[in-house]
């Protein structure tokens, strides 16, 4: 008797054409799933058309345009999916309500979606910055997934991206306990790595101020790094596998900022680097965090080391023309 074919998986991503988004697609598509994803417009191939060129793409992959506070959009986009993996949120914005509104409301408006479409699964991407901003916490706290960030803290150093993330996720746990929804947090470090776009997304950009010799007006913190592929794996990991739940940190190794530029200039010595020291950072809610990646590797992530993944990131620049 003939073997009866699976149906192909349907999920929805939303933010399509993001950084961390595109290579979720690109994991998707080669593992099977038919992806539907959202982006702000279908139409602007420079943003957005790289994705048709995934493999598998031109049978399994749709475009839905959809902005974050676009309920109907996204519902629709939404409709029909077993899956979600809700990515999009404001990295660079003008001011609070830039980053709150579509942070918050978009992703309340996703979670009411997905409720809606009786999705099997959502997973959110949060970040390791809901959990490090806590004037309270104490210096050597190893921190886990039970840490998060003050919201007092974070309104009164106007910290609105922090705040938006920290936000977001406590509005959908509280809207998943509300409705029963199976939801899982993904909160990455700061993600480097190639992108499958031509540009250079804000925190590869980071990577290329260093390289650039360009100093950074950041405070000597000490910070975690993971790659880009690693982070999209997990959050791949953590909707296939029946028994993942919670939050997640996804973080493969922490340096401070002048560590991470020393390490640098001995990979890549033939690059200029500006050696002004950072400001050191003194204000305690933003002191070093040291983070446990446990649960995530208990998921079954393998981390890049560190020196690959600025390794695959500096190519990735020369590929694309932007250093020498
Ligand atoms: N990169 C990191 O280091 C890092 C670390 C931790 C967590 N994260 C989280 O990872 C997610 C993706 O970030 P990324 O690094 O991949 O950045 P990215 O490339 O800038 O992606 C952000 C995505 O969000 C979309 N977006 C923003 N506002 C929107 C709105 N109002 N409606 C619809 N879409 C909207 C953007 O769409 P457009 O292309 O149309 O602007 C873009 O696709 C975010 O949730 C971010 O907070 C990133």
């Amino acid at each position: 008797m003939a073997q009866q074919q699976q149906p192909a998986r349907t999920v929805c991503v939303t933010g399509g054409g993001g950084f961390i988004a595109s290579w979720i697609i690109k994991l998707l598509l080669q593992r099977g799933y038919t992806v539907r994803a959202t982006v702000r417009d279908p139409g602007d191939k420079k943003k957005n058309g790289f994705l048709a060129s995934f493999e598998s793409a031109s049978q399994n992959l749709t475009l839905h345009k959809a902005d974050l506070l676009d309920y109907d959009a996204l519902s629709s986009a939404i409709m029909g999916c077993e899956g979600v993996f809700h990515v999009a949120s404001p990295i660079l914005a003008r001011d609070e309500v830039g980053f709150l509104d579509p942070a918050i409301k978009g992703t309340l408006n996703v979670l009411r979606a997905c409720h809606e479409a009786k999705v099997k699964r959502v997973i959110l991407t949060s970040s390791v910055v809901t959990t490090i901003f806590d004037p309270n916490r104490p210096v050597d706290a190893i921190v886990d997934e039970s840490y998060w960030s003050d919201i007092d803290y974070n309104r009164k150093h106007e910290q609105w991206y922090t705040l938006s993330k920290t936000l977001a996720e406590k509005a959908a746990w509280q809207f998943a306990k509300e409705n029963e929804l199976d939801l899982v947090t993904m909160l990455p470090a700061l993600v480097f790595g190639p992108s499958l776009d031509s540009t250079i997304n804000p925190s590869n950009s980071i990577l290329y101020r260093l390289v650039t010799g360009v100093s950074l007006s950041e405070y000597n913190f000490s910070y975690g790094y993971v790659h880009v592929k690693d982070t999209a794996e997990a959050h791949i990991l953590a909707y296939e596998n029946p028994i993942a739940s919670g939050r997640y940190l996804c973080v493969e190794s922490v340096l401070y900022f002048t560590d991470l530029l020393e390490y640098l200039e001995k990979l890549f010595p033939n690059y200029t680097y500006n050696k002004r020291c950072f400001e050191e950072m003194t204000t305690s809610g933003f002191v070093p965090g040291k983070f446990s990646n446990q649960k995530v590797v208990n998921l079954g992530i393998r981390f890049t080391p560190l020196e690959q993944t600025l390794k695959e990131t500096i190519l990735d620049f020369k590929e694309h023309g932007f250093i020498n």
